[in-house]
């Protein structure tokens, strides 16, 4: 990556040039891993893998979170000391990354004393230097997110006077850290540092939240109320913050404060991954923490977006979790990863279906990837005695080759520069691109007929030059799925995955003569189980002379419909469609994006700050290669006249329902 190959860190020592250091955030132990923990963790192993096979420096770290209020309060639900209900919940995250043939480098748990003691090495050394003070704090605390609230912050309904069972309010001694001292360097760091909060919505976010006053940030929790932390080292009655906790993984892992030279190599931080719901604690506290304590800013904190399930969020109480292992199960590891891959536009919230999943199963892997090598090998078997043909001097110079290898090179340039973009999805598609180019070609050029000729050359080209093709895709693949494309190049004849960077521009590495194994189908079609379906009742007929004849909608399926008011946060013009604006919104908290045909009625600057209504849960779809999320409300008359259906009753915020 570019800002890595800069030399100077502080002026004492040459940075690694092509060194790449990507973290997870470490789960809460206590939750059982769901399709987001493995996505964020499969996200970082792709971007591991691929810098890897660059042959980069590269580190990956992931972990679990084991202090806190929750695993308390579960291990004396069940009777068991915290350490060792921790050791045991522990398990389903690690052996979870092993099934998802996820390769990180370490595993930091907090409850490690190589983490507990640096901590505390940190905490003693700010208290020291009088960054971390001692006062009396009387206010509003959720237990359920354990951090301390403002009466803005209940939930509707709720007053002090009258509080939801998880806001206590209470009166207390604690130790606060200074954050508020660096509230101005921090807005310079972000405005000077465009890529150190991605994507830049993110960013503004930050930056918005920092307009406003920053306060200090509470770091202890009274011995009495929560004992299972790490303990105050200038106070045994406390214990630490769980989040103050938690962030310093990142540098106690990698060497801070016990190992310099391997602390050296390793920070600052590439890129730590996180998912929108903790932004603030990583692009707040987590900076302003580092620069507390004197150390170098990680170079990007990259927030992704929601895997939403019918709409809404994953929560046990809705029953709506999605398991990865259910879906590793059905459809493979590979599989599951590269849907999670490919499916997520990196930056904004996606919807998980198993609609969606089997759409894209059987249409990218099944009919594209899957067809091509077995319409390619099965010529191979059947008319080049099993192994790798030999193609003429000019195989590569013949009119649909050039095309077809044109769009294997961009393919190569694509996902070199969204890795450096983090838009692994866009790099996917590339691909994808290029095998279906790929199948054109193999269609067009018509190898079965080739076969039939007297001169066999042309047929050893065509099969030449898909083989070359399907070698260079299934490395720029395989961070994404190892398994299947190590067995897609072991079926070519193609050398270790290891080696192919430096073959990735070129053609003519597949060694004439190779003997090939069997071939085997790679992604087997899925059939779903069959259900019985019921017929649909007819909606009754019969017409009215001169009444328009509407269809009856009962009011379930009108309940079927999420209408709310959403915000307009930016809107912009969708290049080469002068009726579009891609629209921003925010709904209740959530990000976005929409894409609306009323750029003939609305100039994108007097959008934002509008609050309109939106048809929140309509399923996704791709307009002019763009995600819309969402249908928005507007009165019309012909198509001269539009008028957005809008509130401008500020108790109205976004997320409000309407109906
Ligand atoms: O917040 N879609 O841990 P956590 C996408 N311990 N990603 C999701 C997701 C979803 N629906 N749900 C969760 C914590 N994630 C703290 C972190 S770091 C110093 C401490 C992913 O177990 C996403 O990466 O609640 C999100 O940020 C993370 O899991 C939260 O995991
Ligand atoms: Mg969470």
């Amino acid at each position: 990556m570019r800002e890595l190959r800069e030399k100077c860190v502080m002026g004492v020592r040459l940075m690694n040039a092509d060194r790449f250091y990507v973290t997870t955030p470490i789960y809460y132990v206590n939750d059982k891993p769901h399709i987001g923990h493995a996505y964020t963790t499969m996200l970082a192993d792709t971007l591991a893998r691929s810098h890897r096979l660059m042959g980069h420096d590269t580190w990956f770290l992931t972990g679990t979170d084991e202090h806190g209020q929750k695993v308390q309060e579960a291990a004396q639900k069940r009777g068991v000391p915290e350490q060792a209900h921790v050791d045991e919940l522990v398990l389903r995250f690690q052996e979870l990354w092993t099934r998802l043939e996820i390769t990180h480098d370490d595993f930091i748990r907090t409850t490690q004393p190589r983490h507990s003691r640096i901590v505390q090495k940190i905490l003693q050394d700010l208290f020291d230097r009088g960054e971390i003070y001692k006062a009396d704090y009387k206010g509003l605390y959720d237990v359920k997110s354990e951090t301390f609230i403002t009466e803005k912050d209940l939930p509707d309904g709720c007053t002090v006077d009258n509080l939801p069972d998880y806001v206590k309010e209470i009166e207390e001694s604690n130790y606060f850290f200074r954050m508020s001292n660096y509230q101005d360097w921090l807005i310079k760091h972000i405005e000077e540092n465009p890529e150190f909060i991605q994507p830049e919505f993110r960013r503004n976010e930050t930056l918005g939240f920092l307009r406003k006053e920053l306060s200090d940030l509470c770091i202890s929790r009274p011995k009495s109320r929560l004992a299972w932390g790490i303990e105050l080292p200038f106070d045994e009655d406390y214990v630490t913050y769980v989040w103050f906790d938690a962030l310093v993984n990142y540098i106690s892992a990698v060497g801070y404060g016990s190992d310099d030279e391997a602390f050296a190599r390793r920070w600052p931080c590439s890129v730590h991954l996180i998912g929108k719901d903790i932004l603030t604690t990583h692009t707040v506290y987590w900076p302003t923490m580092l620069k507390a304590m004197g150390v170098e800013m990680p170079k990007t904190i990259f927030a992704h977006g929601w895997w939403l399930v019918k709409g809404g969020k994953m929560s046990k109480s809705d029953g709506n979790v999605v398991d990865p292992l259910d879906y590793a199960d059905r459809f493979g590891v590979d599989a599951l990863r590269y849907f999670l891959m490919a499916e997520m536009s990196l930056g904004q919230d996606a919807s998980f279906t198993e609609e969606a999943f089997i759409k894209r199963y059987n249409s990218d892997l099944v009919n594209d990837l899957g067809n091509l090598n077995s319409r390619v090998l099965k010529m191979v078997h059947t008319h080049c005695d099993s192994k790798v043909p030999q193609a003429s001097a000019d195989a590569f110079a013949e009119e649909q080759a050039v095309q077809l290898w044109s769009k294997v090179q961009q393919a190569v340039e694509e996902a070199e520069k969204q890795l450096e973009a983090l838009r692994p999805d866009l790099g996917v598609a590339a691909v994808l691109e290029a095998i279906r180019e790929a199948n054109r070609y193999i269609g067009s050029r018509a190898p079965w007929k080739q076969a039939k000729e007297e001169d066999k050359q042309p047929l050893y080209d065509t099969l030449v030059v898909a083989m070359e093709s399907l070698r260079v895709c299934s490395a720029l693949l395989w961070p994404v799925m190892p398994a299947k494309m190590e067995a897609l190049r072991s079926m070519l004849g193609a050398p270790a995955t290891e080696a192919e960077p430096a073959d990735l521009r070129r053609s003519g590495v597949l060694v004439p003569g190779t003997d090939l194994p069997a071939a085997e189908g790679l992604f087997p079609r899925y059939q779903p189980p069959k259900t019985e379906s019921k017929p649909q009742p007819k909606a009754p007929k019969g017409k009215t002379e001169g009444v328009v004849d509407i269809a009856e909608c009962s009011f379930d399926d009108f309940a079927k419909l999420q209408l709310r008011v959403a915000e307009i946060k930016a809107a912009e013009k969708v290049e080469g469609a002068d009726k579009l604006l891609k629209l921003q919104l925010d709904l209740n908290g959530e990000a976005r994006q929409i894409i609306a045909g009323i750029a003939k009625h609305y100039a994108p600057e007097d959008l934002p700050g509008k609050r309109i209504v939106i048809i929140a849960n309509l399923a996704p779809a791709t307009i002019r290669g763009v995600e819309s999320r969402g249908m928005l409300l507007a009165a019309s008359k012909g198509k001269k006249k539009l008028t957005l259906i809008t509130t401008d009753d500020p108790d109205f915020a976004s997320g409000a329902k309407v109906g």
